[in-house]
């Protein structure tokens, strides 16, 4: 594979083709901050906290680093004006469902963000998937999975899978970026009322 010239932050950086911007960050010790990311799953691009600003040909674009292939010459921006202000609104979103969940607090500390702004519906999941994704990718048990759609969408343990699976296992749990005892409770909760009597 060839390298690939870019510049992040004002520097020019030389990273392997086929990275994404994400990864070419790391690689050069640039923070960007990540929800759903995480480098054993495939990218999913849920959270858009990873947000950045890329100009190519002269013309700027919002877009998922996590996603995002390196290109040459490609300029992009970690931090900006409006890259700042959509990770704000992002967090003002994703703590109104989990006001409790440290990382979410701390990039809001960062960011400005006002954990007021959204009436709160504790729903503890910013659904950014990382335990159905690595229970299917990884584990290859396929023991927690998406329900419902829309503002109704949930995660759930799958009650048969997740009796025989998961009490060993709980990989998932510190995965969490909300909180990880939440887990504890929902697959407590499915084991306890497998046909979802609550
Ligand atoms: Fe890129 Fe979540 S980390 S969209």
């Amino acid at each position: 594979m060839g390298e690939i010239l870019l510049q992040i932050d004002g520097r020019e950086v030389k990273v392997e083709e086929g990275m994404t911007i994400l990864e070419a960050a790391q690689s050069t010790g640039i923070n960007i901050p990540t929800l759903c990311y995480h480098e054993k799953l495939e990218p999913y691009g849920a959270c858009r906290i990873c947000t950045v600003e890329v100009e190519t040909g002269g013309r700027t674009n919002l877009v998922a680093a996590c996603l995002y292939p390196v290109q040459e010459n490609l300029v992009v921006m970690t931090r900006s004006e409006k890259v700042d202000k959509i990770r704000k609104m992002l967090l003002e979103l994703m703590i109104a469902h989990a006001p409790e969940a440290g990382a979410l607090q701390e990039l809001a500390q960062e960011y400005g963000a006002n954990k007021d702004r959204f009436e709160k519906e504790p729903s503890f999941c910013i659904l950014c998937g990382l335990c159905v994704r690595y229970c299917a990718e990884v584990k290859k048990k396929n023991a927690v999975g998406f329900v419902d759609r829309g503002g109704r969408r949930e995660v759930i343990f799958i009650p048969e899978i997740a009796a025989k699976e998961c009490w060993n296992c709980k990989e998932c749990f510190p995965l969490c970026p909300t909180e990880a005892l939440q887990a504890g409770y929902l697959l407590t909760e499915a084991l306890a009322f497998p046909s979802g009597n609550r």
